[in-house]
């Protein structure tokens, strides 16, 4: 019997022990091979269309992990300027880079505006303000079609609850603020939330997106977001999200919508976890297994400023136990709550979780912790951000990020 890790040889020619010695824990690790895999699913997911993909770096902006998605043929969203810095730094020209804005200053929107990029205006407030600061500009406009979807209330970005995009009744008034500052809409773009294992609701999401662009007459692109399915379960036996079905599900929907309306528009996605989640294990150092009254707690130095998503969203991480190099496949099993080493009760990775039994000094092996894992970070209780590592094509180990130091934390004083 092998574990998940094994049969898909995650670590390449090396373990997680080894790792661990080498580079400390927690740290994370990385497959370049998995990772240019669903990189391509997303570029090739519309075949018979004209059409490109953006990848999301809010969900992991490592210059490496940049460098990737471009040499595959990935255009990029950014969320801020730091962002858009970062995509430029690997070299990501301007018009491969798509910056929605949320909430934004006009100097935010200016430093998008001098950087050249194609932004996407998501209130009225901010169409004015974007006509103000770049009258006669260009821009995308994000609409939110009334259905959302996502694994958790926090992120789902359309529908009647979030703060995102303009409703679809209030188009005449966005078109009204376009004409006065003389805009040009040349996209739309939304993004409906963030993974849906079933497409039905994003599917439906899209069908009502492209009915909103009878009202546009200079669309060029129509961009329908993110959002595409991981299995965070497959342990348990969760099927993977099944890119194929839902790539022909997508292409009929746009056929009939260009076969009623004769528009040629480019279409574009903008996924960030489907291309980085599975690509990547978290590792850290089981340091105590311990019982308070009833419960048995297995402490690591996974905290919660490690890898936030547990605490956040209630999120599952399938977890593996290695010992000496090799994956525990066997013996006594036990149901344990993982916890991480800073100061709140909440700092729990796993809740109630069988395990093969597990002991001080193993490795606890995190599966899919590469979308939203390394990118939510924080140095809470001035604890140090990881460092991460690469799996090349080759099964060697790189450094791709160091770990942050002491002297990192001092950095923003002048002490
Ligand atoms: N486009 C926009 C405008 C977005 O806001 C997002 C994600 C994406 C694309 C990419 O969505 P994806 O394909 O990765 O689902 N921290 C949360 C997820 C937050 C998603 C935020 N927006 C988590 O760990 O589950």
């Amino acid at each position: 019997m092998e574990s998940y890790t094994q049969e898909t040889n995650f670590f390449g020619k090396t373990n997680p022990e080894a790792l661990a010695q080498k580079y400390g824990t927690p740290l994370y690790v990385y497959n370049e091979k998995k990772m240019r895999k669903q990189m391509r699913d997303v570029r090739d997911l519309l075949p018979h269309h004209r059409y490109t993909a953006n990848y999301s770096i809010k969900t992991n902006s490592n210059l490496s992990i940049l460098k990737i998605a471009l040499e595959e043929g990935i255009n990029a969203d950014a969320m801020s300027p730091g962002e858009i810095f970062f995509l430029k730094k690997v070299g990501f020209p301007a018009e491969k880079i798509f910056y929605v804005s949320n909430n934004v200053s006009a100097e935010e929107l200016q430093y998008a505006i001098n950087e050249g990029v194609v932004i996407s205006i998501d209130s009225i407030s901010q169409l004015k303000l974007f006509g103000q600061i770049n009258p006669g500009g260009r821009l995308s406009l994000r609409i939110n079609p009334g259905i959302g979807a996502g694994h958790h209330e926090k992120v789902i970005t359309a529908g009647k609850n979030t703060k995102f995009a303009v409703c679809l009744s209030e188009i005449p008034e966005a078109l009204k603020v376009a004409k006065e500052y003389d805009l040009h809409i040349v996209g739309l773009n939304q993004h409906v939330g963030s993974l849906f294992m079933d497409p039905e609701p994003f599917l439906n999401a899209v069908k009502a997106f492209l009915d909103s662009v009878k009202y546009f007459d200079e669309v060029e692109f129509v961009d329908f977001g993110g959002g595409f399915g991981t299995s965070y379960k497959k342990l348990e036996g969760e099927q993977p999200f099944d890119i194929k079905a839902f790539s022909e599900q997508l292409e009929i929907i746009i056929d009939e919508w260009q076969k009623e309306t004769g528009r040629d528009v480019l279409f574009k996605s903008e996924p960030g976890r489907y291309c980085v989640a599975e690509s990547s294990v978290l590792l850290g150092r089981i340091h105590s297994v311990k019982k308070n009254y009833d419960r048995e707690f297995v402490g690591t130095d996974i905290g919660m400023n490690v890898l936030m998503r547990p605490v956040l969203y209630d999120s599952w991480h399938d977890i593996e136990i290695y010992r000496d190099g090799a994956p525990v496949l066997s013996g006594p099993k036990g149901v344990y709550t993982v916890v991480g080493n800073v100061c709140e009760t909440g700092d729990i990775l796993a809740k109630n979780r069988e395990l093969f039994t597990p002991k001080e000094n193993d490795i606890c092996c995190v599966l899919d912790a590469g979308a939203y894992g390394y990118s939510m970070c924080s140095n809470y209780n001035n604890r140090l951000r990881p460092a991460e590592v690469m799996i090349d094509l080759n099964g060697e180990d790189h450094l791709i990020r160091r770990r942050d130091t002491l002297e990192d934390l001092l950095r923003n004083f002048d002490f």
